[in-house]
């Protein structure tokens, strides 16, 4: 069928068949189908939706653009988590190397910052050497003897993915729920996962600030990814405030190291971290339930099975080999770092996670045009959370900046997006809801 002849149907509301589909995406790639045409019909998917079937069928015909990963030589479950984006996420830092120390495989393929939010593999990029662009062979050689491996999308992953989200960005068509399940799930299956939990952030800090929308897009991905042999699900977790102590590349590298040794472990993303883990550990039945996983996951953080496995990672890619033992002697240090304090004391009772999450940007840390490069010395550590009280001598947070002019600049944006108050907050769950 025509390309015009497929986006007069979705601009009418009617339904596309499999091929329909197919032939679009194979356009998409090889050329045929000029952008006007992609960005059109992303624009009437947007307006119309698709049906659950032609969700499904957009999601495997982007899957198939490209390679598709096999695992056929590895005796182990495949397996790996993906968040929706958050401000101070570094789940995957340490979700990985715990999940490989507990006898699954993790091939972790992410994304950079986008936005507000920040991204795994910029974090990667502060450590010096480690490739996030490794060869093939090393990414699987890294995968089969480590068990996991954290790098970055490859040129021939999803290509059809890389082209319509490039559109997409530009013409308005990002928010929609069918688009954003394809375009995850087309780069999950190609990793070929055998299991796999999406972490999906709700708050203003992440990209769903509803809970009505988290669970329409948890709902959608599940079903999908399901239905395609890839045993999914979904937890909706908490982005209200930022995640953790640390915002910035290098310092969130620091913090999952601290976490992965057992030092100023934040108590919520130790909550979610050990959720996320265990949600795989009994999907793919190498724990008996729940219970079970969460020690097991505990042992080999206690035991350091999982800092090890976080070490030969880094190793293996081409980073330090003694990383771990002493990681500031390798991640970049900003010139200025200095605690910014409160108008006022009281209680920490809410944050503009979103605009804190812009403020890395201006100091360097996130990108305002693709090719931007970073600075991964700067951001934040020592953030306070809700409910905690803060005064003139325990800061809002630490400020990590190269000039005097970006420190004001950062201390005036915590010291408006942080709200204080005279009484204590109630605490809310971290942890919101599980979609299976
Ligand atoms: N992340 C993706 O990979 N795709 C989207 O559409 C949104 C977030």
């Amino acid at each position: 069928m025509l390309p015009q002849e497929i986006l007069r149907k979705k601009r009418d509301g009617q339904c596309l068949s499999t091929s329909e589909i197919q032939e679009f995406i194979h356009g998409v790639v090889d050329g045929s189908i000029v952008d006007a045409q992609t960005s059109a019909l992303t624009m009437a998917i947007f307006l119309n939706g698709l049906t659950p079937k032609e969700t499904s069928d957009l999601t495997i015909a982007m899957r198939d653009s490209g390679d598709v990963l096999r695992w056929d030589d590895i005796d182990g479950p495949i397996v790996d988590k993906h968040s929706s984006g958050g401000v101070g996420d570094k789940i995957s830092l340490m979700l990985a190397p715990m999940l490989a120390a507990c006898g699954a495989y993790c091939p972790m393929i992410s994304g950079r910052g986008l936005g507000h939010t920040g991204g795994t593999l910029d974090k990667f990029d502060s450590i010096p050497g480690y490739q996030t662009s490794p060869s093939n062979e090393l990414f699987r050689n890294t995968v089969k003897t480590v068990g996991c491996a954290i790098i970055g999308q490859t040129a021939n992953l999803a290509p059809a993915d890389k082209k319509i989200y490039a559109l997409r960005d530009v013409c308005g068509t990002v928010e929609s729920i069918d688009l954003i399940t394809a375009s995850i799930l087309s780069k999950k299956l190609a990793a070929g996962l055998q299991y796999l939990v999406m972490d999906l952030k709700c708050g203003n800090g992440a990209f769903m600030d509803s809970l009505e929308n988290a669970e329409k897009l948890a709902s959608s991905i599940v079903a999908v990814a399901n239905a395609s042999n890839t045993k999914t699900t979904a937890v909706i977790t908490d982005m209200n405030q930022v995640l953790g102590h640390n915002v910035g590349n290098a310092l969130e590298v620091a913090e999952a190291l601290d976490f992965l040794k057992g030092n100023h472990v934040d108590s919520r993303t130790y909550e979610i971290t050990l959720e996320l883990c265990s949600e795989l550990l009994v999907a793919s039945s190498l724990s008996a339930d729940k219970d079970a996983a969460k020690n097991r996951l505990k042992q080999v953080l206690e035991n350091g099975q999982a800092l090890e496995k976080f070490a030969a990672m880094v190793a293996s890619l081409g980073g330090p080999g003694d990383f771990c033992d002493d990681p500031w002697r390798y991640l970049p240090r900003a010139a200025i770092i200095r605690p910014v304090f409160a108008s006022t004391p009281g209680y920490v009772c809410g944050m503009n996670t979103r605009a804190i999450g812009l403020s890395l940007i201006d100091l360097n840390g996130g990108r305002t045009t693709p090719d931007q490069k970073l600075d991964y010395a700067t951001g934040y550590s020592e953030f306070c959370q809700i409910g905690d009280y803060v005064d003139s001598s325990v800061p809002l947070a630490v400020i990590h900046a190269q000039t005097e002019d970006q420190y004001q600049a950062a201390a005036e944006q915590l010291r408006r997006n942080i709200t204080i108050q005279a009484t204590k907050p109630a605490l809310t769950s971290c942890i919101i809801k599980k979609i299976s």
